[in-house]
């Protein structure tokens, strides 16, 4: 169920110079919502267009986003107070799909590791945390994912942080020492595409979860198309969680 809904925000955390994390009274919105699900934030009145940004947690009736600036929308959302109220449409996209059985590998690159805290929390048989960040000053939510009983490992590209490298060096060694029953991921898409070529023969399932520009959101305007199986997809209704063998990532 789809709603639209002026929802308060009750806190906001400065996670980096440019990462901001709000907490947002969502009422039934964020009773709806499951991990890998996004919310689309109208951002000013001068923006015709809302900004998805992924649910990156929900406790009861409240929502979790966490946004890095970016350009314009992302700006004008950095500079709101707690109480201000914003206009969110969501729960929007297909999320994850979460296994019965078996522990879970998550997989993050940069602003992209918000949503699998929803995805690990949510999970019943545990699941361990691969992230990689390009420096350890813009690593973000390890502290979230290590309180929620999730063991993170990280990888920095300049090795501030963690081991350095990139993260499918870390994913390789997590499936080397331990069985996971599925991968899901998200980040931008060279980190992606990587990815795939490493889980291609590991035999184990892997759901990305891709990012396009949007306009509409809800299908209809078709701004959002990947190739998935030979076929545009929208992201915004058929995705944003694709499997991963069946995106073309050449297209
Ligand atoms: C399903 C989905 C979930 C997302 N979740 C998050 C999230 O949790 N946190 C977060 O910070 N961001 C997230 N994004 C990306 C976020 O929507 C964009 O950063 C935002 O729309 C940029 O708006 P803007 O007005 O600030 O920038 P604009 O002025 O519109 O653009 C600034 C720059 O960002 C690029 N950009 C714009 N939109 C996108 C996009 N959709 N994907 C990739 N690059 C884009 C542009 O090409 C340009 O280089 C998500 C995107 C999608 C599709
Ligand atoms: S944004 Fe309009 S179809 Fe996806």
């Amino acid at each position: 169920m789809t709603v639209q809904k002026h929802c308060k925000i009750i806190e906001i955390r400065t996670l980096t110079s440019d990462i901001f994390s709000f907490l947002l009274d969502a009422g039934a919105l964020a009773e709806a919502a499951r991990p890998g699900q996004f919310v689309h934030v109208k951002c000013g009145e001068g923006l015709l267009l809302r900004r998805p940004i992924s649910i990156c947690d929900v406790r009861e009736d409240k929502l979790r986003i966490v946004f890095q600036v970016r350009g314009v929308g992302t700006q004008w959302l950095s500079e709101r107070t707690t109480g201000e109220v914003l206009d969110v449409l969501g729960p929007l996209g297909n999320g994850f799909q979460l296994p019965e059985t078996g522990k879970v590998l998550l997989v993050g690159g940069g602003i992209g590791s918000a949503p699998l805290l929803f995805a690990g929390r949510a999970t019943s048989n545990g699941a361990t945390a691969a992230l990689g960040f390009r420096t350890g000053g813009g690593a973000i939510l390890t502290e979230d994912f290590e309180q929620a009983e999730i063991p993170v490992q990280i990888a920095s590209e300049d090795g501030t942080v963690g081991t350095q490298g990139t993260v499918d060096q870390v994913v390789q060694r997590c499936l080397k020492e331990e069985d996971y029953s599925v991968v899901l991921a998200c980040g931008p898409t060279p980190m992606l595409r990587a990815l795939s070529q490493v889980i291609e023969g590991e035999g184990v399932p892997c759901q990305v979860s891709l990012e396009e520009r949007m306009a509409c959101g809800i299908g209809a305007c078709l701004t959002c198309s990947c190739k998935v199986k030979g076929h545009y997809m929208r992201v915004c209704k058929d995705g944003p969680v694709f499997r991963c063998e069946e995106v073309d990532w050449d297209a």
